[in-house]
């Protein structure tokens, strides 16, 4: 079973989806992450990143694997070193050249294929699993998401103000928006869960349910002898579906 889970930058995707994947015993996938790899060999190796046909090349040179975790740059731990804030600003060239991203979905299939596995970016329910059986669209006011990254900006001793923080929310949500591939969308059969006022574990409760549900009606569905579910329409069709 795929789950995804799409959404804004600091909506807490990524906590929420490794905590999702842990209580259900799913595999978990930080697209992201990818993206960001791609960057932090750009910079490693010298490449101009404002090229797409040479950042395109690099994508297709690299090896990016997951272990535990763990991200992995041709071998080398780069857990740590992909949230550096230069990646950051890297990241945004690597994620709107169409040919890396077509490099990157391959691998996302690759990677999720035969799996239980909870995968989270900004086009796992739309562009790369249109079919993924459960999706989950994971939104917080812009306030909210600005808070918890000056938080999480605090806590590794760097500072800034919250006005700077939203600035620089705001511009990321501009460039997920506007990417002509690949753009942040809701799809329209996930389900929106707002998690403003709400704890990670509130969250990871809701979205559990919610999973367990749609495996209950997938085995349902694949049952002769069953009547069809009636309440499949509540929990992950139509645009007011919320958790
Ligand atoms: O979620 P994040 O901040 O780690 O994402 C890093 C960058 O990659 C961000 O600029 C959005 C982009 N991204 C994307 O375009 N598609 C994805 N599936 C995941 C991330």
């Amino acid at each position: 079973m795929i789950v995804t889970i799409d959404g804004p930058a600091g909506a807490g995707k990524s906590t929420v989806a490794r905590a999702l994947a842990q209580r259900l015993g799913f595999a978990y996938l930080d697209t992201g992450a990818m993206y960001r790899a791609v960057a932090l060999a750009a910079l490693q190796r010298g490449v101009d990143w404002t090229q797409p046909d040479a950042l395109a090349q690099l994508a297709r040179q690299i090896q990016i694997e997951f272990q535990n975790d763990r991200v992995l740059l041709d071998g080398a731990d780069v857990t740590e070193a992909i949230r550096d804030w230069k990646i950051t600003q890297i990241t945004p060239y690597v994620a709107d050249n169409v040919e890396v991203r077509k490099r990157l979905i391959e691998l996302q299939h690759r990677f999720c294929q035969g799996r239980n596995i909870v995968t989270e970016g900004r086009d796992q329910g739309t562009l790369v699993f249109p079919e993924a059986e459960c999706k989950i669209f994971l939104t917080a006011s812009a306030e909210e998401r600005a808070r918890r990254r000056l938080a999480e900006l605090q806590a590794r001793g760097e500072s800034a103000t919250l006005e700077e923080v939203l600035a620089a929310q705001q511009r990321r949500d501009q460039e997920d928006a506007s990417r002509p591939f690949g753009r942040l969308t809701r799809a329209p059969d996930a389900v929106e869960a707002p998690t403003d006022g709400l704890s990670i574990t509130e969250v990871v409760d809701r979205l559990a349910d919610l999973v367990r549900r749609r495996q209950q009606e997938m085995v349902r569905s694949s049952c002769p002898c069953c009547p069809p579910e009636s309440s499949h329409a509540d929990i992950n069709h139509g645009n007011t579906s919320k958790i």
